[in-house]
């Protein structure tokens, strides 16, 4: 069975695949050849049992370049539909093998016989943004905070003060579920009639984004609630619910749009030795089809000004987090694009920079950057829609805060 051929040019049906490889004793060609093998239809050891008709199903190393490897998938090896059979091979058993010291996958591009089988998102940014009635500008969300804890009554009136004060769309922390203090069904019911109520006093769409993480079982029941009771969105965390959960969420084709957290991903994201980059996790969820997706923030903890110094891995997030950003947007046959949500330590003061870094297609979502706000929620979420109104009007935020004390005092706080 041949797993290299430096000369084989991948067939447009191929999924290919790109590796970061650091070989542990053995050259660079052994062990891409046998990631190939391990990815696809081999084993350690030769084999009495292999048929001469599996060779076409072989993976094939096809480029090899410093610690850079790609490998060519015929897309027969995989079965159509069935996102956890594809990650089993080209995200399985190959990171845990002796021949590596470490081994990452940097990035896959998808052929579009396996695009073709898949949902992708329902809304895509363009659905989203004619769900919320938000043509141009970026949405603003919050995150109830504190993370946990609060009662029911409690995070309904703090989700209310939020859109009131200008947010589009609130959402629960990624690790709020259906615990005993805030229960879901009550929090669900709760957080909709403050949702409807901000939207008859403000005139604009206002969406809960409810976290409905579970057992699959119980979170199809959560978000036939949610539809039920008129919701326009029900959030997961897709990692630790995992793929098949978030394909049968999607495959349900409830009529609301997915929020995806990406809590956990950090566990194999983070190391650019080892693991899955993020462009692949985002691949991945789009394939399945949520509508929007935490890509992080393009703000490091910075010294100075934001234009100012990044370590050398602050720009290399950076660089990712635009790279993901442009890859959820691209073009993909039939998949609908991704709204790319940036949400993590940011305050208002932050917008004009993300915006110039990643556009205004895009959730700007402040938790500590709301409801740490000196005057309270209601200020908060109105000095974060003040900022992202300067930055689409091209005023600086300083100009605009002369005559927006909202604005003001967040710059003061947050300086
Ligand atoms: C989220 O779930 O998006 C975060 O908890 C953001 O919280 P922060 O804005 O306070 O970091
Ligand atoms: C949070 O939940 O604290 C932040 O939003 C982090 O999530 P992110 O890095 O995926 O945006
Ligand atoms: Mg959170």
């Amino acid at each position: 069975m041949k797993f290299l051929n430096l000369k084989y040019k991948p067939k447009s049906s191929d999924l290919l695949c790109l590796f970061r490889v650091e070989p542990n004793k053995v050259s660079m060609k052994k062990a891409a050849e046998t990631i190939a093998l391990e990815s696809s239809t081999g084993t350690w050891s030769e084999l009495t049992t292999e048929k001469k008709y599996m060779q076409k199903l072989a993976a094939k190393v096809f480029s090899i370049k410093g610690n850079f490897v790609k490998i060519a998938y015929p897309c027969e090896l995989f079965e159509k539909g069935n996102a956890p059979n594809i990650l089993s091979s080209i995200a399985g058993n190959i990171f845990g093998m002796k021949i590596v010291n470490n081994l990452r996958l940097e990035d896959i591009k998808i052929p579009k016989e396996i695009l073709n089988s898949f949902y992708g998102p329902k809304f895509g940014i363009k659905g989203i943004r004619k769900m919320m009635k938000v043509k141009n500008r970026p949405l603003l969300g919050t995150i109830i905070k504190p993370k946990l804890g609060l009662r029911t009554k409690d995070h309904a009136k703090v989700a209310y003060d939020a859109w009131v004060g200008g947010c589009d769309i609130v959402k629960d922390d990624e690790n709020l579920a259906s615990q005993k203090f805030n229960q879901f069904e009550e929090r669900l019911a709760r957080s909709l009639e403050k949702a409807n109520k901000a939207e008859e006093q403000t005139g604009e769409k206002k969406a809960y984004l409810v976290n409905g993480t579970a057992e699959t079982k119980e979170m199809m029941k959560r978000a036939q609630l949610v539809e039920d009771l008129g919701g326009k969105y029900v959030m997961i965390d897709i990692v630790t619910s995992g793929f098949s959960a978030l394909q049968t969420l999607r495959e349900a084709d409830f009529k609301l749009a997915i929020h995806a957290h990406r809590a956990m991903h950090a566990a194999f994201t983070r190391n650019k030795k080892h693991g899955i980059s993020m462009m692949v996790l985002a691949d991945i969820a789009r394939l399945i089809g949520v509508d929007q997706l935490h890509i992080g923030t393009v703000v490091g903890k910075l010294e100075g000004s934001l234009e100012e110094v990044f370590e050398l891995n602050e720009e290399i997030e950076r660089k990712t987090v635009k790279e993901t950003k442009m890859r959820l947007a691209q073009d993909w046959e039939k998949i609908k694009s991704v709204l790319s949500v940036s949400s993590g330590g940011l305050h208002p003061g932050h917008v004009p920079f993300l915006i110039k870094h990643l556009g205004k297609d895009l959730v700007l979502q402040f938790g500590g950057g709301i409801h740490g706000h000196p005057k309270g929620t209601l200020r908060g979420a109105i000095a974060a829609r003040q900022a992202i109104e300067a930055t689409m009007q091209r005023i600086s935020l300083k100009k605009y805060s002369k005559n927006h004390i909202e604005l003001k005092d967040a710059l003061e706080c947050w300086k």
